[in-house]
């Protein structure tokens, strides 16, 4: 399986990271801009390979998608991240082209690839990806479901003082304060998240989760990297290696939830053919009007691409 990821900074390097040490691709392209960085990131990656032992070849390119051809999946991570103070829907107006010409060039040299876009902000990225490609929907995604739902576990492992292995749960909606993790399906090792902590607690641990990312982004002056990388690369192996693995994923929703043209974070099973299908969950109503407020904001930021895009 080759596997080519766009974009070589944190969050691309530590995606082709994982895919090479954990072997989940034969080999790992890695692209960038910047002349010889790519490069160089896939070079250090290779000359671990002995001292962790694996055998995934890893490549770095810079720009030159012929590289890329005949890829199986394609992670897109390109664009700038946030800074302190910014929201990830501020990022629109430089990434979005970004992600355009990335994809264009993707298609062109691996029309069969699946294409997992990590770029901000998410919902739109994998919307712009997605009318670029002009490949079906369930070949073009978006990650950003499994990022989220881990901080969430993380969290709730720290506050049970349990396994985070131990602790399932789904999240959905868009990327952003408006995401809505689902507390009436968390369970830790089984048991229902509700009779192990207080509502209070639990309510605490949901916001942090809705500011995760913005968590990291004042912390450390820019974006988070590991949990995103490593996502991305759970994606890929789900692919690849046909798992059908349940996962909340970002896809364009055509009816389900009573959604239409929307790019928003659902259940769906992953397997070699991108999205096998869409989860579709018995909200209640208040989790229906949650999941509404975070499809009507994604859809303002989409329309926002689309005006920008029209004035081009
Ligand atoms: C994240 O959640 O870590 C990413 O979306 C990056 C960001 O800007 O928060």
């Amino acid at each position: 399986m080759k596997v080519t990821v766009v974009g070589a900074g944190n969050v691309g390097a530590t995606c082709a990271d994982v895919l090479a040490y954990r072997e989940i691709a034969n080999e790992v392209v890695l692209v960038d801009i910047k002349e010889g960085f790519a490069e160089g990131k896939a070079l250090d990656i290779w000359q671990k390979a002995p001292i962790n032992l694996y055998d995934t070849r890893t490549v770095g390119v810079t720009n030159d998608y012929s590289k890329t051809a005949g890829s199986d999946v394609v992670v897109i991570t390109s664009g700038l991240p946030r800074k302190p103070g910014m929201t990830r829907d501020d990022l629109i107006s430089t990434n979005a082209g970004i992600v355009q010409s990335v994809t264009e060039n993707i298609v062109k040299h691996s029309p069969d690839a699946i294409i997992i876009v990590v770029s901000n902000p998410l919902d739109v990225m994998t919307y712009a990806a997605h009318i670029t490609s002009k490949l079906p929907r369930t070949r073009v995604m978006g990650m950003a479901g499994i990022l989220d739902t881990a901080r969430y576990r993380a969290f709730l492992a720290e506050e049970l003082n349990v396994s985070p292995k131990d602790i399932q749960a789904v999240l959905m909606g868009g990327h952003g304060d408006t995401m809505v993790p689902l507390p009436r399906y968390t369970t830790v090792g089984g048991i229902p998240v509700t009779e192990l902590i207080s509502e209070d607690k639990l309510n605490a641990i949901v916001d942090r989760t809705k500011n995760g990312g913005g968590e990291l982004v004042k912390l450390m002056g820019t974006s988070a990297w590991y949990a995103p990388g490593s996502a991305a690369a759970q994606m890929v192996e789900a692919i690849v290696r046909d798992q059908r693995r349940v996962f909340p994923v970002c896809v364009k929703l055509e009816g389900e939830y009573g959604i239409d043209g929307v790019y928003l974070g659902v259940p769906v099973i992953l397997g070699k053919n991108g999205i096998e299908k869409i989860i579709e969950l018995q909200l209640n109503e208040d989790e229906k009007q949650l999941l509404e407020t975070s499809r009507g904001h994604v859809k303002e930021v989409m329309d926002a691409l689309d005006n920008m895009s029209a004035k081009a």
